[in-house]
């Protein structure tokens, strides 16, 4: 699916992040697991992530996140009317975690469900708020994409174990008198989608089901750096621009040599790309956000810089969105 937008100007007004407090480190995951500081920062770029507590689940980490966005936008909670919640680690499979976090948060009108695309659920998310938004079916939008991969990681494998941390990030989403998003891309492809999976978690039985993530490390890796470049390649080209015209470019923070690969084959400077993988490791659905919120806090996100989100996960799914950034938003990071 492609397609820029038209009509009326809609963008995001509020920006809000959280991650556990619990720091944990490359040298932390060798005392579990045979593997190396090293090695994981060599191979991924990642020094640290946030895990969350034993008693700690996704809604935890997303009210923070959430009051801090509604505070940005000067939005009452009870003036949110849509609620979308980007995960694939639910506090269970329902009711959904926006439904939850309507009721916590004081939204009685809001129509509030969860969307599951791995790491690509954020942008999924915020390309269908905007939707709904343009179709006049939601004034104001509230999207939230979090993970707390930490519960469904082996932690005796260290093949996942060393690329994911947990975070959350939350948007608000309404129309404005000029500027916002100029167009999404969205894509899926099933027939990959065991490269990336948990077999077991859901109605179709599986002889040996699996408890936690599985992954075909190198067929992600072959795919991501596939898709991020023609993900990027097709939302530029569809709103007529260049790469050449993107000031601020926010990957998924998977891992650093599927950003580095990107950013090259793009033709990107480096002083545009936002990294922060090193800190947070891969958060999945949180991954975007939490680097929009260091872009923001950097000082990076501006009135008028033209800002390209790609992100690529499980599904195997990929999606862009293309922004003319309409708010400075610092101090999103809570
Ligand atoms: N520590 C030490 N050694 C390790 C570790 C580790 N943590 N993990 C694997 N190894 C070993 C392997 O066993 C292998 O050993 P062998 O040569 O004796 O067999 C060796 O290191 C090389 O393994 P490769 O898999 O070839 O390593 P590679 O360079 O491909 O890096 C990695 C692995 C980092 C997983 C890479 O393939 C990758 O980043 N893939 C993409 C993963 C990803 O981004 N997933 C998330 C997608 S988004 C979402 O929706 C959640």
């Amino acid at each position: 699916m492609i397609a820029r937008t038209d009509g009326r100007r809609i963008s995001i007004t509020g920006l809000g992040c959280h991650v556990p407090d619990r720091v944990v480190t490359n040298d932390d995951l060798a005392e579990l697991v045979d593997t190396t500081d090293e090695w994981i920062v060599e191979r991924t770029g990642i020094r640290e992530r946030r895990i969350a507590a034993d008693d700690e689940a996704l809604t935890d980490i997303c009210l923070p996140a959430a009051r801090r966005a509604l505070e940005m936008a000067g939005a009452d909670a009870s003036s949110i009317d849509l609620l979308i919640v980007a995960t694939v680690t639910p506090d269970m499979s329902f009711p959904s975690s926006a439904a939850l976090l309507a009721d916590a948060l004081g939204m009685p009108d809001a129509a509030a469900y969860d969307l599951s695309a791995g790491c690509t659920g954020f942008v999924y998310a915020i390309a269908q708020a905007h939707a709904m938004v343009a179709a006049g079916l939601s004034r104001r939008a509230l999207v939230i994409g979090a993970d707390v991969l930490s519960k469904i990681l082996d932690w005796t494998d260290r093949s996942t174990l060393v690329l994911f941390g947990d975070g959350a990030g939350a948007v608000v989403i309404e129309a404005v008198a000029q500027g916002g998003f100029l167009g999404f891309e969205l894509g899926a492809d099933g027939a990959g989608g065991a490269n990336l999976w948990l077999p077991g978690s859901g109605s179709r039985r599986f002889d040996e089901p699996e408890k936690y993530v599985k992954m075909n490390g190198r067929e992600v890796f072959r795919f991501a750096t596939r898709v991020m470049v023609s993900s990027a390649e097709a939302i530029l080209g569809a709103c007529d621009r260049s790469i050449g015209d993107v000031d601020v470019y926010v990957p998924h923070q998977a891992n650093v040599r599927i950003i580095d690969h990107a950013a090259k084959k793009l033709g990107v400077p480096d002083e545009r790309i936002v990294v922060n993988v090193s800190r947070y490791g891969n958060t999945s659905s949180g991954s975007i956000p939490l680097a929009l919120a260091d872009a923001a806090n950097d000082g990076r996100l501006g009135p008028g810089k033209l800002v390209l989100l790609t992100g690529m996960g499980a599904g195997l799914t990929w999606g862009s969105a293309l922004i003319e950034w309409t708010h400075p938003m610092t101090g999103a990071l809570v």
